[in-house]
């Protein structure tokens, strides 16, 4: 049996008068007039608490989208018992028609709850409709459609026999169940999390970031239509204690699935490390986490290439994008011409709520986002080293609006130039033109995080200093392109040092975190 080669899903594109923006904006209207609430999902059952906590749109925070029913430690561990006894059967289970379910799923969301969940992540998540596109239905559609083609590829891959000896590998699944732990700024991820052990055998316990619970929420319902059985994923929002009280410290824990802060993923860590001797095997951990992406461009750039990578890199869906450029060193020859350039595109572009489709830039996820950034900014405002150079305004009337943001600086050490900031501010450097190989190094010896990161040049030289300079700076590595947009089993995603696991979301190799195999040998 062969899995369906999977190909990229195609961007539907919602210019003005497709049929394609009309349908999204009867969703957004629909989305918007009503206030849902959303359950838990555990064992197959929708669970109430009647602890209730809001999704709010980010854009214009007092209109209250859906309310969600908060888990407590009680139904933490209801939910474990869940996925303990779902395991039984799900393990057992053809491989194929487990990728049966997902390949149905990954139907479901292309062509009847496209609209939807792209409705869904704008209003929640304050993206635009590019940018949900890309994410909640494209990137997730491939997640699910390539994962399944990696397993199948995983279970055939066997050891070599000899005559008289048949030897082979049982990829089983983990030991006990594993823990997703998803972000707020992709739902593809945060799908791609529980999904992908769960497509290896494993059952899941989904805690999504409480700033988006309502496209997880929507895709839990995918799953189930498409005949995920119950147990096999439960869906569990509340509060984040519940996983460090309650999940990381079960015996039963084979696995977490993270995608968020460097530092509640080294929290988490410290948990397991601690009680390392109480669990059955050791948990696999699997985790990517902050950023601080950069750009170098060489003094041979093309300028309009840089400008546009900088804008998208550092700008789209408000910087808040793990792998957004945030900082960018620029020698002094092109200075003029890009800093004319960034001012041209930035100070023109639109900056408001998502249902109003000529926005680029909408609002930040909420207001611990707003004044952890505008902090970042009214710093740099005091910093004599750094000067802002476009944008830094903000309002929080209405929605958490931030201005594209371009700070200059004198200190390649300064805080915006080394800190992560998940916003849409930009820190750029100057250098001088013959000092590139000097900046290498900088670049890198500034790098605690090494995410993603990007070098501009027309020549083959400055390309290969880079790459050799920065050879752990980022886990992917750009040439004259931004460092965001990775394209399922086109640029397999992830980092090293601070950023974490490295073990690439959209291949194969993240697969394997979720399977413990047997080696069989048979003699004849
Ligand atoms: N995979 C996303 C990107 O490449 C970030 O998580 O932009």
């Amino acid at each position: 049996i062969e899995t369906p080669y999977p190909e990229n899903e195609p961007i539907l594109d919602y210019a003005p008068g497709t049929e394609a923006r009309r349908k999204l904006k009867e969703a957004l209207k629909e989305m918007a007039g009503k206030r849902v609430e959303i359950p838990l999902v555990i064992g197959g059952e929708r669970i109430t608490t009647g602890d209730m906590g809001q999704v709010v749109m980010p854009h214009d925070h007092n209109h209250v989208l859906a309310e969600y029913h908060k888990a407590s430690e009680r139904e933490a561990r209801l939910a474990i018992e869940a996925a303990l006894e779902a395991r039984k059967t799900w393990q057992s289970m053809r491989w194929e028609e487990r990728c049966a379910i997902f390949l149905k799923a990954a139907e479901l969301l292309a062509r009847k709850y496209r609209y939807l969940i792209n409705a869904g992540s704008m209003l929640s998540t304050s993206k635009n409709a590019f940018q949900a596109e890309i994410d909640a239905a494209c990137e997730l559609i491939d997640f699910l459609r390539f994962n399944v083609h990696f397993a199948e590829r995983i279970y055939r891959e066997q050891p070599r026999s000899a005559p008289g000896i048949w030897n082979y590998l049982q990829h089983r699944p983990l030991e006990g169940f594993v823990l997703a732990v998803t972000p707020f700024n992709f739902t593809a991820i945060a799908g791609n999390l529980p999904s992908a052990p769960a497509i290896m055998g494993n059952t899941v316990v989904w805690k999504p970031a409480s700033s988006c619970v309502y496209t997880p929420h929507l895709f839990m319902q995918i799953l189930e239509e498409a005949g995920l059985p119950a147990g096999v994923i439960n869906f569990l929002p509340g509060p984040g204690r519940l996983v460090g009280d309650v999940c990381l410290k079960d015996p039963n824990l084979a696995g977490v699935h993270f995608t968020g802060s460097t530092a509640v993923f080294q929290q988490m860590w410290r948990t397991i490390g601690e009680h390392i001797a109480t669990y059955k095997s050791y948990p696999r951990i699997v985790g990517e986490t902050g950023g601080k992406d950069f750009v170098v461009v060489h003094q041979d750039a093309d300028v309009d290439q840089v400008v546009t990578a900088l804008v998208r890199g550092a700008f789209e869906y408000q910087g808040q994008k793990c792998s957004a450029v945030s900082r960018a060193y620029i020698p002094q020859s092109l200075w003029k011409h890009i800093r004319s350039g960034l001012e041209r595109e930035l100070t023109s572009l639109p900056v408001g709520p998502p249902q109003d489709f000529r926005n680029f830039v909408n609002a930040v996820i909420d207001r611990q986002a707003f004044t952890s950034i505008t902090g970042f900014i009214d710093q740099a405002r005091q910093d004599s080293t750094s000067e802002i150079i476009i944008g830094g305004g903000s309002n929080d009337r209405t929605g958490y609006f931030i201005e594209p943001t371009v700070i200059v600086t004198k200190d390649p050490q300064s805080r915006t130039m080394v800190e992560e900031i998940f916003g849409p501010v930009l820190t750029i450097y100057v250098y001088e033109d013959d000092a590139y190989l000097e900046t290498l190094e900088i670049c890198d010896k500034t790098s605690r995080y090494a995410l993603t990161g990007a070098v501009f040049s027309r020549s083959r030289a400055a390309i290969s200093l880079a790459l050799a300079k920065l050879e752990q700076a980022a886990g992917n590595f750009y040439i004259n392109d931004k460092p965001t947009g990775a394209v399922v089993g086109q640029q397999p995603f992830g980092g090293g040092r601070a950023s974490g696991t490295n073990d690439k979301a959209g291949f194969y190799t993240n697969l394997l975190r979720w399977v413990s195999p047997r080696t069989v040998k048979e003699t004849f």
